[in-house]
């Protein structure tokens, strides 16, 4: 789940802590994990007496969360920083740091490169961001980008971003020990690590008591979610072994969705070499967890998918859909496709065009194939396939997926969908916008209903990928 740069917004310091006069201006690109971090900073730093600001140019400290996935990730970080420079010219106090993946990809080396930067801090290291600003302070730049085999950060209390009050993420995993030989994260946020379960669900029940009415659980790869509670001594024919029990991501669902029935409960990513029945059974069971999968598929031709490491074939994905239209026929369904991977050829393209017309997405997210430093890609493989045919591929894909979009939605016409309000509507101020259990898009008249309310509303019409309709009633 790729998410488009957003930022902070002004927070009031809770009493307890002890303003230091200073404000903290953080702005977060990449996938949600990157959000969801962002937070925990915020938290971090609200600790230590900063406030935050929308305006970075009122800011004493400036963070950016950076995102390493694709070349031109990294180039939208690039050119926000000259921008940053301006400011700081003016005013040299102004601190500047770079945290996320692009920190720990390039290290001490993004000093060298980018000469406004003060701070370099790495996914796992925002614990020692008091730290490294204290090493700014006294006026020398400071660099932590150690990975941890356990941090989870499943004490602190994320400080809620850019909020509508209404949804939250709450990540369940850190890092990642899939190879996916384009794949750049597995050395960016290190190895696999689960939460303790108890921390997740108390964060979903302290926002539930907070009126937060949705929750997204989030993870590299959630279906690989395992946490040991405790483990037993057992006699097996006489002789005494130890019992290891663990939490898996199917557990956790469920525990999740127990918290209250009026808490929504979504997840993203699911893996589909890892992706379980008993998770699929899990979401059947509770109404409260949303009939929606992103599984990302990558590529139809199996030759493709084995370069990539993906770990699966074309046939094991097409059964893995099945298995989510036997046990959930209305389950909304997203994927992320890349064009262009090395050595690609026509006949690979044209498998992914048929898999996504044997699949028909409800969404997808649709990439050219960058080459990242590292990777098992980078090292073993040649970038073979010209930037104008990833293009035209890339197009092909998309015009698809648009096609596609278009027939899913109307599927939902006619039919009554519960909708979970989140904002007013970015076209009309007199409707409501909020999401369905598939996770698409439905807009009605706003009437008495507010942010947070449960409406059941009638699609009458649609464009490509939002309903449109009218309140049949409210619930709750
Ligand atoms: N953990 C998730 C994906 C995380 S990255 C999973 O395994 O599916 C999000 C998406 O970015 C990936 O699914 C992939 O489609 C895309 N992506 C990752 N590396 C890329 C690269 N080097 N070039 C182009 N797209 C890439
Ligand atoms: Fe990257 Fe693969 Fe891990 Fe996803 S599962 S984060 S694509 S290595
Ligand atoms: Fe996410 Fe980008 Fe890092 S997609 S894990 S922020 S490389």
């Amino acid at each position: 789940m790729i998410i488009e740069s957003k930022q902070g917004e002004a927070l009031i310091l809770h009493p307890a802590v002890k303003s230091n006069g200073k404000k903290m201006f953080i702005e977060s690109y990449g996938c949600a994990m990157n959000f969801s971090d962002s937070e925990i900073v915020a938290s971090v730093l609200v600790d230590k007496g900063y406030s935050t600001t929308t305006d970075y140019k009122e800011a004493d400290l400036i963070l950016i969360n950076t995102c390493a996935i694709r070349e031109n990730a990294e180039q939208r970080v690039r050119n926000r920083l000259k921008e940053f420079n301006i400011l700081k010219k003016k005013r040299p106090s102004t601190m500047v740091g770079v945290m996320g993946c692009m920190a720990e990809r390039l290290k001490s080396k993004l000093l060298e490169e980018e000469k406004i930067v003060d701070i370099v801090v790495g996914p796992d290291a925002y614990r020692d961001l008091p730290g490294l600003i204290e090493t700014v302070e006294g006026g020398q730049k400071a660099v932590n980008v150690l990975l941890s085999r356990d941090e989870t950060y499943a004490d602190i209390n994320p400080v809620r971003l850019d909020t509508n009050g209404v949804t939250a993420f709450i990540s369940i995993t850190r890092g990642c020990d899939n190879m996916c030989a384009f794949c750049v994260v597995p050395f960016t946020r290190g190895r696999e690590r689960s939460r303790d379960p108890e921390s997740i669900i108390a964060e979903a029940a302290l926002l539930f008591e907070q009126g937060y009415k949705e929750v997204t659980l989030l993870g590299q790869n959630v279906d690989s979610y395992k946490f040991k509670v405790q483990s037993s001594k057992v006699k097996v024919e006489g002789v005494e072994e130890e019992v290891e029990e663990f939490v898996s991501f199917a557990n956790l669902l469920e525990k999740v969705a127990l918290v209250n029935p009026l808490l929504r409960v979504r997840f993203s990513t699911s893996h589909p070499k890892d992706m379980t029945d008993e998770v699929l059974y899990t979401m059947a069971k509770y109404d409260n967890i949303c009939k929606y999968v992103h599984l990302p598929v990558q590529s139809g031709s199996s030759r493709v998918l084995e370069l990539m490491n993906r770990g699966y074939t074309r046939e094991w994905y097409l059964d893995r859909i099945a298995a989510i239209r036997r046990i959930m026929p209305e389950c909304g369904i997203s994927t992320d496709i890349i064009s262009g991977f090395c050595t690609e050829t026509e006949e690979d393209h044209h498998a992914t065009l048929s898999l996504m017309n044997e699949v028909v997405f409800d969404f997808a997210y649709m990439f050219s194939y960058s080459e990242r430093p590292k990777t098992l890609a980078e090292r073993k493989y040649k970038d073979d396939v010209p930037e104008e045919v990833k293009t035209r591929r890339l197009r092909e894909i998309m015009d698809l997926q648009q096609k596609n979009s278009a027939v899913r939605t109307k599927v939902g016409l006619g039919k009554v969908h519960r909708v979970l309000v989140e904002r007013i509507s970015k076209k009309n101020s007199e409707e409501l916008a909020g999401r369905n259990s598939q996770n698409g898009v439905v807009v009605f008249p706003k009437g008495d209903f507010k942010k947070g309310d449960y409406v059941d509303v009638l699609a009458e019409s649609c464009t490509i990928a939002t309903l449109i309709g009218s309140v049949v009633r409210a619930k709750s």
